[in-house]
């Protein structure tokens, strides 16, 4: 056999060794990089099991203030709070009172924590409208986008009142940051409070799950009219674009793992902060396939998380974040 051309390539030899290969990683993940997202329910006294997502509960008050210390002893150090209330209307005024269940619950975290806790409150009307849709109808049935804008901008005002550091709003309306941030700048809160916008946000299956947890499954139709064509990785960007130019904080791309290329491509194209909403479907399948034993559940779950960090996202989004910071403490 001819001798190997000399220096031959051997990646294998950083492959070695656990210590050679942690030497050589290229991406990390840290607890601080994890945001939990969690859920507070009107009405209840107990945590409630939601069955197709293990490790995840609809929350009290107080179960939920014990899961954030958890969550914080892990070391992550940062909250999305959806909120769940027990009266719904058209509007979905329960999303800007001021003592909503939602307002109320961020108020006792951040009693408890005071500014140790990322206090980040989703702002949107689903889970707050009879209908379930993210905004008010009009006769047709299609959400209004300017009143829904309205709302979204006196509900993060409200939150802001409540204690939030970032609001987040979800429903993919056009200039729903402008509408925000002008609204919060009015109220004075121009120097405190963050917007990180779901910019790119896709009409997707794999928000089943979160429908049972948070209850805002629409009633009638789906949201394809506001929410992203899965086939479209430009727009996304063009969506990214545009929030930032509204004066968003953070930028987000949801799903995450079946849009790694979408994250990618809006880091790049923005170099903003950006999050990743690893969301309930994904977790979920993880979980499934692992309880019929088709696959281990810590090597594939982590196998993802690392993977929307290595497409270039700073914020991982996550119902396995209180899992995965414990796993990373060893
Ligand atoms: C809307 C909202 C949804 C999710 C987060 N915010 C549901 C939807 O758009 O239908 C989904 C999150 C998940 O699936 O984990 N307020």
């Amino acid at each position: 056999m001819e001798p190997a051309p000399f220096p031959q390539s051997r990646p294998r030899r950083l492959r070695r060794t656990a210590a050679i290969r942690a030497a050589v990683r290229e991406t990390t993940l840290v607890p601080s990089q994890l945001v939990a997202p969690l859920f507070v329910k009107e009405g209840i006294d107990d945590a409630q099991p939601v069955a197709s997502m293990p490790g995840v509960a609809q929350h009290s008050i107080e179960s939920l203030r014990g899961e954030v210390k958890e969550l914080r002893a892990a070391g992550v150090s940062s909250v999305l709070l959806f909120g769940v209330p027990s009266r719904k209307d058209d509007a979905g005024s329960e999303a800007w009172n001021p003592d909503g269940i939602l307002q109320r619950a961020v108020r006792a975290l951040r009693e408890d924590h005071g500014d140790d806790l990322v206090l980040m409150a989703d702002t949107c009307l689903d889970e707050y409208t009879v209908h379930g849709h993210c905004g008010p109808l009009r006769a047709d049935g299609t959400v209004d986008n300017d009143a829904a804008n309205d709302a979204y901008a006196r509900a993060a005002v409200s939150q802001a009142e409540a204690g939030v550091d970032v609001v987040s709003p979800s429903g993919m309306m056009d200039g729903m940051v402008r509408a925000i941030r002008t609204a919060l700048d009015e109220a004075g809160h121009a120097e405190r409070i963050a917007i990180m916008s779901y910019c790119t946000k896709y009409a997707s299956a794999f928000y089943g799950p979160f429908r049972d947890a948070a209850e805002c499954a629409p009633q009638f139709g789906d949201r394809s009219g506001y929410q992203m064509d899965p086939a479209n990785a430009e727009e996304g960007v063009r969506e990214a674009l545009a929030d930032m130019a509204e004066g968003a904080d953070v930028l987000m791309v949801k799903p995450a793992a079946a849009y790694l290329d979408v994250v990618h491509r809006v880091k790049q194209a923005t170099g903003m902060p950006l999050a990743a909403y690893h969301v309930s479907g994904e977790y979920a399948m993880v979980h499934a396939a692992a309880a019929n034993g088709w696959l281990d559940l810590d090597r594939a779950m982590a196998e993802t998380l690392i993977g929307i960090r290595r497409a270039g996202a700073d914020l991982v989004i996550t119902y396995a974040a209180g899992w995965m910071a414990r796993r990373l403490q060893g």
